[in-house]
């Protein structure tokens, strides 16, 4: 079966195509001539996956998943969530990102924290949503060099590694991803 991702993200691509049985073919935005830019405008992870996969089955007719993530961090009342991706500031990356984190975290002792992952599937005229949460907590300082995103600086209960320390399939077992993921390949088996 051939379903459409609605990413180009490489590094969410390999994660996601590795949980996968080799039934399941994943085709890239690219693969199908996206190249725009999918309005992500949703003030909730939900909203946003749903808008992206509704974006690529109404426009270009495939069944389809997309996932929203948000890094939801308690002392911060769930910042910055559904603006993990931009924290810092549209134009600003990853490491800007973790370093605003660490620094509205200066003087907090409680670093507990969760990734959340939504995937909205639509398959055949039906929508269907799976949710993956991993708890853990922000360490103060970053550490590893794989992964992307706030990996460096989020460390999963039971684990003393971060996630950027990890490899992808250690990262892909637990992962708030990999557990959203599990849920689509259980739904589709
Ligand atoms: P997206 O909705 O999956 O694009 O994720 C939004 C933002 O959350 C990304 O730009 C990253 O900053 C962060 N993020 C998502 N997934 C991960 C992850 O697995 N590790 C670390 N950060 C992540």
């Amino acid at each position: 079966m051939q379903l459409v991702f609605a990413s180009n993200n490489q590094n969410k691509i390999k994660e996601i195509q590795l949980l996968l049985p080799t039934s399941i073919q994943i085709l890239s935005l690219e693969d199908i001539g996206c190249f725009e830019e999918i309005p992500e405008t949703a003030d909730t992870i939900e909203g946003n996956a749903i808008l992206k996969a509704n974006y690529v089955t109404e426009k270009y007719g495939y069944n389809c998943f997309a996932d929203d993530t948000g890094l939801e961090v308690e002392a911060l009342n769930g910042e910055p969530g559904v603006y993990s991706a931009r924290y810092a500031g549209e134009q600003k990356g990853a490491n800007d990102n973790m370093d605003k984190l660490l620094l509205n975290l200066k003087d907090t002792s409680n670093r507990v924290a969760q990734f959340k992952t939504v995937i909205a599937l639509n398959l055949n005229g039906k929508q269907t949503l799976f949710t993956g949460i991993i708890k853990g907590k922000i360490i103060e300082e970053k550490i590893g060099t794989n992964g992307f995103g706030y990996d460096p600086i989020f460390v999963a209960d039971g684990y003393t590694k971060t996630f950027a320390e990890l490899t992808i399939e250690e990262k892909s077992k637990i992962s708030h991803r990999g557990l959203a993921v599990k849920q689509l390949v259980d739904f589709l088996s």
